[in-house]
């Protein structure tokens, strides 16, 4: 596919105008987009939903959502983005619905000039993802030709195992091509992780030490401090290891196990990725015993006050087994990584909210200092993803002053102290990409059929007995069997300060 830096006029159509996603993520992005000049000239937002009637009631409602959720608000950019807006009250389950937004859109497409570039972006729930595409197809709302394009962008969760994952794939690549498909996984718009493949592949400093011979273990933790706000009826039915373990922790993992790309093309780097995904070693049933931990919260302290237990959310059922905690040492067999465990965690309602990779490096042999303080810290390299955007590196060095011993120092670069909100959000990226033809930070379909698999192999166990939730409290890191996972092999968890 062709990158041009010109980008092409387009429609930008909203499924979900009025939802969550598209007000909390998707205004405030195209508003930080037309504020830094990285829309196409000729570029109409076209929403459409089901709860307002009206263009207005539509621009009213973007106005809050950039006023609660922008990074910032330059009042000069509204009249130009409220011309940009449309709307149209369509119910999508509706085949005449459904021809009445396509007749709308080539309306908008004539009166905008958008020469019949549309991006199709899907902020629904799952359920619909198959009947829109559907219709789309019913409606010819897709003709690729070679002067114009349709793309589909496609919010997670893609399927529910590997099954539903494929039904759903087959549909909508039977309408469009791979290069225009874009399936979200917004971890991969957040800076750092783009970070991560520089620092990895910019640095003589790291890259030759990044591998077996010199790490000892790879910790990827994505810990979050809130529950499970309104998103319960979804949230019952997926559990932490399909919401965030499936995509994002496995991703994560990729980009940091993944050898380096032949270039930085989106198909190169994406064969990097899925080499790394397909090279994981599966495991047996008991080896998933072993190796997989899965919790509920408990009622608890968080953030000072004392939060309900899962099972006491409003909406869950007071015998819920879904878990809202996984840990998981796994390995990645291959020539580079054979023998380095990979230690993945996350969970919600954990004592603060913190995604980093942190990379732990042999410990030095037994002598000179370490023979004397045998408890003495590795090195690391910790790529902080939030909130804080940075990378640490702890070395030993000797204590100042005249008293003997060795003490843990740090070099840290932090990107986002100073100026908290200079960081643009994962979807102002991913949106400006899809817009450009850039597939590179979205997953590639053979990613997810990997990931799926993997998932699916730890689920199939699990259906087979009932775990004893809630093991641990709100507020905590979670329960105990997930430190014990460490402790097994000698190792612990690192937690930044
Ligand atoms: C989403 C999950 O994909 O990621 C949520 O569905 C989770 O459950 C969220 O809270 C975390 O994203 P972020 O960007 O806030 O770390």
């Amino acid at each position: 596919v062709k990158l041009t830096t010109v980008l092409d006029s387009c429609l930008f159509v909203i499924f979900g105008a009025t939802g969550d996603l598209a007000q909390r993520k998707l205004y405030p992005a195209l508003y930080n987009l037309l504020i830094e000049g990285r829309l196409p000239e000729n570029l109409a937002i076209v929403g459409t939903g089901r709860r307002l009637e009206t263009r207005e009631a539509f621009i009213n409602m973007v106005d809050e959502s950039v006023a609660s959720f922008s990074r910032r608000s330059e009042p000069k950019f509204k009249n130009q983005f409220h011309r940009m807006l449309h709307y149209l009250q369509t119910d999508f389950s509706d085949s005449e619905g459904f021809a009445e937004l396509a007749s709308f859109l080539a309306q908008v497409e004539e009166s905008q000039q958008t020469r019949g570039n549309r991006v199709y972006f899907l902020a629904v729930a799952p359920e619909q993802f198959g009947p829109i595409t559907e219709q789309l197809r019913a409606n010819r709302m897709v003709r690729q030709s070679p002067d114009t394009w349709q793309r589909l962008m496609i919010e997670k969760p893609f399927g529910r195992d590997l099954d539903s994952a494929r039904a759903l794939n087959a549909q909508i690549s039977a309408l469009f091509p791979e290069e225009s498909i874009f399936r979200i996984d917004h971890y991969l718009g957040k800076e750092m992780l783009q970070n991560l493949v520089a620092i990895r592949f910019a640095n003589s400093l790291f890259e030759p030490l990044w591998n077996s011979r010199f790490i000892d273990n790879v910790q990827i933790s994505v810990t979050e401090a809130g529950g499970i706000g309104t998103r319960v009826r979804y949230y019952e039915t997926a559990g932490a290891l399909r919401d965030m373990v499936q995509n994002h922790l496995l991703q994560m993992l990729a980009l940091t196990a993944m050898e380096p790309p032949v270039d930085l093309s989106a198909q190169a780097i994406r064969n990097e990725k899925v080499k790394v995904l397909q090279a994981i070693k599966p495991m047996t049933p008991f080896e998933i015993e072993a190796n997989v931990v899965r919790g509920q919260y408990a009622a608890g302290l968080s953030g000072g006050r004392v939060v309900a237990g899962y099972r006491d959310e409003e909406g869950v059922a007071p015998t819920s087994t879904t878990e809202t905690f996984v840990a998981m040492r796994l390995f990645v067999q291959n020539f580079r990584w054979a023998g380095v465990p990979f230690y993945l965690r996350t969970g919600k309602r954990l004592a603060r909210r913190s995604a980093e990779v942190v990379i732990e490096f042999k410990s030095m042999p037994g002598v000179l200092y370490f023979a004397s303080e045998p408890r003495l810290q590795p090195n690391l390299l910790v790529i902080k993803v939030q909130p804080e955007e940075g990378v640490a590196l702890q070395f030993n060095a000797k204590k100042m002053g005249g008293t003997e011993g060795i003490v843990p120092v740090k070099m840290e670069f932090c990107q986002n102290c100073e100026f908290p909100h200079h960081s643009p959000e994962a979807y102002e990226r991913l949106i400006a990409d899809a817009i450009r033809g850039d597939t590179t930070l979205f997953t590639r379909w053979d990613e997810v059929e990997h990931q799926w698999r993997f998932i699916d192999s730890i689920v199939e166990v699990w259906q087979e007995a009932s775990p004893s939730f809630p093991n641990y409290g709100a507020g905590t890191w979670g329960p105990r069997e997930a430190d014990e996972l460490l402790r097994q092999d000698g190792r612990q968890w690192h937690v930044s300060d």
